[in-house]
């Protein structure tokens, strides 16, 4: 193969992703994606039979639409166009990944431009897309981004808490668990594990939708979320599907009412990092350590039930000061930065 091969991009239709003879596309659009996650500074890799029962679970919630660019018939880009369905419809959510062996020759720019021409084809206004930089330095993705009429709209620093491999709880989560017990008044925590209880959907779902108001965003275009009780049945049947395990904790206040969550996803065929989802205490109920408190509860779930679990990731805007202080309590330290960049267009 020779970058004067031409490129070929394919669409990979969901009725295309349980044919067999899709599958070596399809593991090329896996390779690629692990040849990046291998410049990762942590383990972000997906076992093959992970990443195949993820694309091929449904979902009713987002409309997505796969772009696969091949030269000489080897797969070299892959490019995402996630269309939410239930909320934000303004917003056009790209994902592009360049194999790093095939970067610097144009694949990228061919795949924005179809992505884009996809894009506005649904009237979307607003492209978004995201990428993990070093700490200090750039990623090629800044200067591809701008090269495309990108701007960088937000940013967040990625930390990882590191744990023993033999299981252990930190010895400094005693005294944050001390200090949750003085602070906790009328509030209870509540562990949810792979479902959320019944009594607790209605509330677990308010605050799911509030959550992109709740937190710092900076420019990116991206506002309240609709969850509610089906929604939340089909994410649960998803993880369940997909071999996911998914709990955390909620927080409720003495009249029962969900005021505080958070949540971890963990994938049973790789056990051994994890990513924390969302983190929300109501701005009505802070002040009340409950952050940490859910935080604290949700990692010693994980380190019971998976102590072979020795990383746990999450992302916070460096200007949420309470919760970049709950996660340095825990003991997370910075790795990587998560740079989001936008385009806003004027429909044609
Ligand atoms: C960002 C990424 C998709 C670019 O893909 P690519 O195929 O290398 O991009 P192209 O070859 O089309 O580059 C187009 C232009 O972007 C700029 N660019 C891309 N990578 C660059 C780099 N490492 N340094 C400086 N400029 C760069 C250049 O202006 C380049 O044009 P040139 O090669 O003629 O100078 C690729 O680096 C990648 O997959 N990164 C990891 C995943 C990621 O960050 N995705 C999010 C993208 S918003």
């Amino acid at each position: 193969m020779s970058v004067s091969d031409p490129l070929v991009i394919h669409e990979l239709l969901p009725e295309d992703l349980v044919r067999a003879e899709i599958e070596p596309l399809l593991r090329g659009v896996w390779e690629v994606v692990q040849a990046d996650a291998a410049l990762r500074p942590y383990d972000d890799s997906e076992p093959w039979e992970s990443f195949v029962a993820g694309v091929r679970a449904p979902r009713t919630d987002k409309h997505l639409t796969r772009l696969v660019a091949t030269r000489a018939g080897i797969v070299v880009g892959v490019g995402d166009v996630c269309l939410p369905l239930l909320d934000n419809p303004h917003l056009a959510e790209l994902g592009l990944v360049v194999h790093p062996d095939h970067r610097r020759t144009g694949v990228g720019t061919r795949l924005l431009a179809e992505q884009e021409r996809r894009a506005a084809a649904t009237g979307r206004t607003s492209w978004t897309g995201g990428f993990p930089a070093p700490l200090e330095d750039p990623a090629p993705a800044h200067a591809f981004a701008a090269r495309h009429g990108y701007d960088v709209v937000s940013g967040e620093r990625l930390k990882c808490l590191t744990l023993d491999p033999d299981g252990s709880l930190p010895a400094a989560w005693t005294a944050l668990g001390a200090e949750v017990a003085a602070h906790a008044g009328a509030y209870r925590i509540e562990p949810f594990d792979q479902h959320v209880a019944p009594a607790r959907v209605e509330g677990f779902c308010a605050l799911l939708s509030r959550f992109h108001d709740e937190i710092p965003l900076g420019e990116l275009d991206l506002h309240d979320m609709a969850w509610d009780a089906a929604r939340l049945a089909e994410h649960e049947a998803r993880m369940d599907a997909t071999q996911q395990a998914w709990f955390g904790a909620v927080a409720l206040d003495a009249d029962d009412t969900v005021v505080a969550f958070t949540e971890l996803a963990l994938d049973r065929a790789h056990p051994v990092r994890t990513w924390v989802g969302g983190t929300l205490v109501l701005p009505e109920h802070r002040g009340h350590r409950l952050g940490l408190a859910v935080k604290l509860a949700s990692h010693t779930m994980l380190r019971r039930a998976y102590p072979g679990c020795t990383a746990v990731l999450t992302g916070n805007a460096d200007v949420n000061a309470p919760m970049n202080a709950v996660n340095e309590r825990l003991g997370y330290v910075p790795v990587e930065r998560w740079v989001d960049v936008q385009k806003r267009v004027v429909p044609t």
